[in-house]
């Protein structure tokens, strides 16, 4: 099997020795995270939200997108049963049961076995999130109402790509 990656004829890199990548190893992914590309941005449920995906990791369950939140007030109470990192690119954000606010340039790590309610703040914000297993939202008692895993959010953003013209194959491209 050939690996394209193994030569690079220009660039900054190409006197430099590339060393071997496994042939079994998948693709790379490299993306405008922030797009600029409208068709990119698949809408949420809630109003005022869009998701943009970056990778849909089929084998450990997890996925990487950048939420895009242009409203203000509540978004979603969720409970993770598995760990999710965010940082925070753009705007703030916070959750209602917590005394801190996530602001631009911010790490969060949330554990598993968090439960908590996602409140936007005024304004634009932009965050990555890498979510691993599910995300089950919850009612007031924490009661599960619904759950969200990599194989829902793959047939979210195929239903999106293709309601916009770029194919519901298109997901492809950051399913790993
Ligand atoms: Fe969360």
């Amino acid at each position: 099997m050939s690996n394209p990656r193994a030569t690079r004829t220009s660039g900054p890199s190409a006197t430099v020795p590339v060393p071997p990548t496994s042939p079994w190893s998948p693709e790379e992914i490299v993306e405008e995270a922030v797009a600029g590309d409208e068709r990119e941005w698949v809408p949420a449920s809630q109003a005022g939200v869009w998701i943009r995906p970056l990778l849909f990791d089929t084998v450990h369950g997890a996925w990487v997108n950048v939420v895009r939140m242009r409203t203000e007030g509540f978004i979603s109470r969720h409970h993770h049963p598995a760990p999710v990192h965010a940082h925070v690119l753009k705007g703030s954000w916070r959750y209602l049961e917590r005394d801190w606010v996530a602001t631009e340039g911010s790490y969060v790590f949330e554990p598993p076995g968090d439960t908590h309610t996602l409140w936007a703040n005024p304004g634009e914000s932009l965050t990555v999130f890498h979510i691993s297993a599910c995300l089950v939202e919850v009612d007031e008692a924490g009661n599960p109402l619904s759950h969200t895993d990599v194989f829902s959010r793959i047939e979210q953003a195929s239903r999106h790509y293709a309601a916009v013209g770029l194919g519901a194959d298109y997901v492809k491209k950051y399913i790993r």
